[in-house]
């Protein structure tokens, strides 16, 4: 049980059975994080979680943080401030006028959304431009954009220890990664014979492993478990969906009953299936798949979604 103001669920543990992993005799379970609440789910709130403890003993009554129209981060923001008897702000980023699912449920938490230009969004992670929030917001704990600071970082190896509560052997973890945050803390926790593996679903330089290397050098504790980042699974870039990506999902949680998104878990799955089919995940490996949530995501991506189904249909 995590240590919050209310109840979350363990996350389950569960093991994916399937014909193809079984001819590769890989076994495959499931972390499954997107379980342990209905609205804060998956790795945000480990990522939230230190940020918000530490608002609140510092004795701020509003954070305030940066995201898309969709995002995650965002929506679990909104809900969990209130948590914390804090108020919340998201700054958002601009070109939408906020009647998208995510941000009517932001608002409905309570949320005050604030919509940035692109020009204004670019600053969001300039020191100059937190301060200017200050001044036009009153005293707030600014959370970076996906929660990626060492607050983020330290809250996510809750994370590894969760899996290694339920006992079985494994011997790689993987995880979808963008800021590379989440990836960072299962790296910093992990045991030193498991390899971490962390699936970009970003296109173009790799800001993942450098960010996760900062974060590794800062943190440094001795032995560190091996890791690496998988750039060729983004399938056109952030956010990109191809219509491989979603006859992978579709298939992939018929068969499990294990509902993805196409922006991150859908990647993970789909890149891990490939790695096991190239043996890049061997005969023999117990590996460990985080499920780190963003499903409420989902009802932005389904007209596109739609979409690519249909012209290949
Ligand atoms: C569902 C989901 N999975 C994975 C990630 C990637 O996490 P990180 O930014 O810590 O790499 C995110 C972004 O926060 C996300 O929303």
């Amino acid at each position: 049980m995590i240590d919050s103001p209310i109840p979350f669920e363990k996350a389950p543990l569960q093991r994916v059975s399937d014909s193809f992993l079984d001819d590769h005799q890989v076994n495959l379970y499931v972390q499954r994080e997107d379980l342990i609440h209905p609205v804060i789910s998956g790795n945000k709130w480990y990522k939230l979680k230190l940020n918000l403890k530490h608002a609140k003993e510092r004795g701020f009554k509003t954070v305030l943080s940066f995201g898309g129209a969709y995002s995650n981060h965002i929506h679990a923001l909104s809900a969990a401030s209130g948590l914390f008897q804090l108020q919340s702000i998201g700054v958002i980023r601009g070109g939408c006028d906020g009647g998208n699912p995510t941000l009517r449920d932001a608002k409905a938490h309570g949320m005050q959304l604030h919509f940035a230009s692109r020009e204004e969004y670019a600053k969001r992670c300039n020191k100059l431009y937190w301060q200017q929030l200050q001044d036009i917001f009153g005293g707030c704990h600014i959370i970076p954009e996906g929660g990626n600071n060492i607050q983020g970082v330290l809250g996510s190896r809750e994370i590894m220890r969760s899996i290694q509560s339920h006992g079985i052997a494994f011997d790689r973890v993987a995880v979808a990664a963008a800021t590379g945050a989440t990836l960072a803390g299962l790296i910093q926790a992990a045991p030193s014979h498991v390899k971490v593996l962390g699936v970009s679903t970003l296109k173009g330089e790799d800001t993942i492993t450098s960010n996760v290397l900062g974060y590794l050098n800062d943190m440094a504790t001795g032995r560190m478990a091996q890791w690496q980042v998988f750039g060729g699974y983004h399938c056109g870039g952030y956010a990109k969906v191809n219509a491989r990506l979603l006859d992978f999902m579709e298939r992939f949680s018929a068969g499990t009953g294990i509902p993805l998104e196409p922006i991150y878990t859908g990647k993970l799955f789909y890149a891990l299936y490939d790695m096991v089919l190239n043996r890049q995940i061997p005969a023999g490996a117990n590996v460990v798949a985080v499920h780190t949530g963003g499903l409420q995501g989902l009802r932005g991506m389904q007209p596109l979604m739609d979409k690519i189904k249909a012209r290949v249909g």
